[in-house]
């Protein structure tokens, strides 16, 4: 079983040991936990999709530490400019014409490569020591809920790799934004813990990329983040419904408007907040998927506008794009819409 190594100078030093002789370790970032390989070295990037057991036709993004020239592994764009200097170290990818010293396995023989430069001080100092590109996949099997602890992290893959770097629960909970920065305007690939409204300050003209069929990604292959109990979307709030069964699970938003609770239940943000609500979700879905039952989550507020009540939610909330995020996730990690009673 790998050891969950708190982060002192031995620990990275011992993490960075590993990644030269091409073995891969769990790095945390502000995001979700990451499966680093180094992201030059062919062995490493395989090594990466076996033990992730993910499908070779998904791409890997590149973690590169501060200051990192970037030229030596893309050709960054005026577009991109303005988006690093605005977002990163942070939540945000951007695609960019790769260069040859790009193994094809990272970028599964796209002539793009996907970079970005995480905020969490643990994973930028692996990064420094290392001083190169990180290829990192969210750190869980393919298909399943991406790790939001280091706990989390063990459980999907301890027992595959040695070290796992602890660097406690990760302050966004929702993997990057991704964005296509090739253009003179970026567009929106996955969405992600920066909203798009945060990105549109910059560039009014972004837009969502339409999912077209050669970008096969985690975030756009359909089922996604899955627990192993089936997950259910409501179509209405779950304090609409008189009787919630026992035998079944609840992933509730706030809780607002509920006059009984159910015996087993989560709650993503008692003040309905969207940040917060993100950075619960994958952990809430774990702890519910441990109990065994079907789950039961209802619509993300905003989206719940028009089909019915809000479970007492106030309508002019505007979660934005960070709702959106979050549904997004539970749509890809559910089973479609069912409501409780119909099982
Ligand atoms: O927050 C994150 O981005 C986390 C942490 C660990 O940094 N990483 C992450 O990696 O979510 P992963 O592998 O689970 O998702 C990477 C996404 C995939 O949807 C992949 O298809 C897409 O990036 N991607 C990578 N390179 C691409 C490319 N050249 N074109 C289109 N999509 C690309
Ligand atoms: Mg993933």
């Amino acid at each position: 079983m790998a050891d969950i190594l708190p982060f002192t100078p031995e620990s990275v030093h011992r993490a960075c040991k590993l990644l030269r002789g091409e073995q891969c370790v769990v790095m945390p970032t502000e995001t979700v936990y990451g499966l680093a390989g180094n992201g030059l070295c062919d062995r490493s990037v395989a090594r990466i999709f076996e033990i992730k057991q993910r499908p070779s036709f998904d791409p890997l993004i590149l973690h590169i530490p501060e200051g990192f020239g970037l030229s030596d592994i893309c050709n960054p764009t005026e577009t991109a400019r303005v988006l690093m200097e605005a977002f990163w170290p942070g939540p945000l990818t951007v695609l960019l014409e790769k260069k040859a010293c790009v193994p094809d396995l990272v970028t599964s023989g796209l002539p793009t490569v996907a970079v970005r430069c995480p905020a969490h001080p643990v994973a930028q100092e692996l990064l420094r020591s290392f001083g190169g590109p990180l290829a990192a996949p969210s750190a869980n099997r393919f298909g399943r809920i991406s790790p939001t602890t280091a706990q989390a992290a063990l459980e999907e893959l301890g027992d595959r790799l040695e070290v796992i770097l602890e660097g406690g629960p990760c302050e966004k909970g929702l993997e990057s934004t991704i964005v296509n920065g090739t253009g003179s305007t970026p567009t929106i690939l996955r969405k992600g813990a920066i909203p798009i409204e945060t990105i549109r300050e910059i560039f009014p003209d972004v837009s969502h990329d339409k999912p077209h069929h050669e970008v096969i990604a985690p975030g756009q292959l359909d089922s996604h983040y899955a627990p192993s109990t089936p997950l259910y979307r409501t179509d209405r709030p779950l304090a609409e419904f008189a009787l919630l069964p026992d035998s079944c699970a609840y992933l509730l938003w706030s809780g607002k408007g509920m006059k009984t609770m159910p015996s087993t239940y989560r709650i993503l943000s008692d003040q309905g907040d969207a940040k917060e609500a993100a950075s619960r979700l994958f952990q809430a879905l774990r702890e519910l998927d441990h109990e065994g039952k079907p789950i039961f989550c209802e619509p993300v507020p905003s989206h719940a506008e028009g089909i019915g009540g809000l479970g007492g939610v106030e309508k002019s909330g505007g979660l934005g794009g960070l709702g959106e995020a979050i549904q997004d996730r539970l749509n890809r990690a559910s089973g479609g819409i069912r409501n409780p009673g119909e099982l």
